[in-house]
């Protein structure tokens, strides 16, 4: 055997970098208002958001009014792009709602969410279904498809790169914490996790102490954001994001702090996403809750400035 095959064949899996070269968003430059204010069918703080970038729809997740968070009971309201109300549907038993995603089929949405709630109100799987306004879905509902990408794993996010057709998927390791991997959609969708094109645990960042409030990928970089209500940090910003280049795993910019709707009353970060524009422009988004309790509103920004 040659030796360059032998050193291949043992390093070609830990180490080729799996995800082509992609331009970044750059966090240092402002962030531009899609919309703020904007209710959701229910009345509690957004939890996250997602586009279907090929029928142009957006939906944004929330915990049902009167649920405690444990049950992990969803409402998944869609928005037009001004942030009107265009429809929703109610899940029981499905999770926290941190990240999610929406895939095109043709005309329809189907969406990916956790589904399974633990004891705490987070998934142990991941489903898929088609999104069917004003219905309501049960976590044992046979319409869903559901997955366990990581047989090993207790705990299921996901996000979907709409540009690059990707499933990002977030999972818990007991005693490991927190790792991703990526999937091309088309092999997610037929059930088959077993070519990851990359999976790696995500790194310690250190941050100004908010809580972990969503994730979006484009291209090879995955973005992350924190931050705490003016209600928990008693009126500063300590929302931040930061990118970590997923070929390494390493970060490659941040943590920066974004005052994106610094002015929102009571002001959560909640939620990432990628949307590309008709006209060719990447965004990175932002969301924020804000209002008061039992008025809770929706507001999105984005970020489109690039570096590479
Ligand atoms: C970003 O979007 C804003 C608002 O639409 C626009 O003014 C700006 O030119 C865009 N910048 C880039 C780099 O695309």
């Amino acid at each position: 055997m040659h030796p360059l095959t032998l050193f291949l064949s043992i390093s070609l899996p830990l180490t080729l970098a799996q995800l082509p070269s992609s331009p970044r968003f750059d966090l240092t430059k402002p962030s531009y208002d899609l919309f703020r204010h904007k209710t959701l069918h229910d009345s509690t703080v957004q939890q996250s958001f997602t586009f279907d970038n090929t029928n142009a729809r957006l939906f944004v997740s929330q915990r049902r009014n009167g649920a405690d968070s444990s049950l992990g009971n969803l409402c998944i309201t869609q928005l037009d792009f001004s942030g009107n109300q265009v429809g929703y549907m109610h899940l029981t038993g499905f999770g926290h709602g941190v990240s999610f995603g929406a895939q095109a089929v043709g005309t329809s949405t189907y969406l990916w969410t956790e589904v399974d709630a633990n004891s705490n109100g987070y998934g142990t799987r991941l489903a898929r279904f088609k999104f069917t306004s004003g219905t309501s879905l049960s976590a044992s509902s046979p319409t869903l498809q559901k997955f366990k990408p990581i047989p090993a794993a207790t705990e299921f996010t996901c996000s979907i790169d709409p540009v690059n057709n990707r499933l990002i998927v977030r999972y818990h390791l007991s005693g490991s914490g927190k790792h991703m991997a990526v999937y091309t959609l088309a092999a997610a969708t037929a059930g088959d996790f077993s070519s990851p094109l990359v999976n790696f645990k995500i790194p310690t960042i250190t941050t100004l102490g908010g809580a972990f409030q969503g994730y979006a990928a484009h291209g090879r970089h995955l973005y992350l954001l924190w931050g705490d209500s003016y209600d928990v940090t008693g009126g500063g910003v300590n929302s931040q994001v930061a990118t970590v280049d997923m070929n390494t795993g390493l970060l490659v910019q941040g943590p920066t702090l974004t005052k994106a709707g610094e002015s929102l009353v009571f002001r959560e970060a909640e939620g990432m996403a990628v949307y590309r524009t008709a006209a060719g422009q990447t965004r990175l988004f932002l969301g924020f809750a804000s209002g008061v309790a039992g008025d809770r509103r929706s507001n999105l920004f984005f970020k489109n400035a690039t570096i590479g």
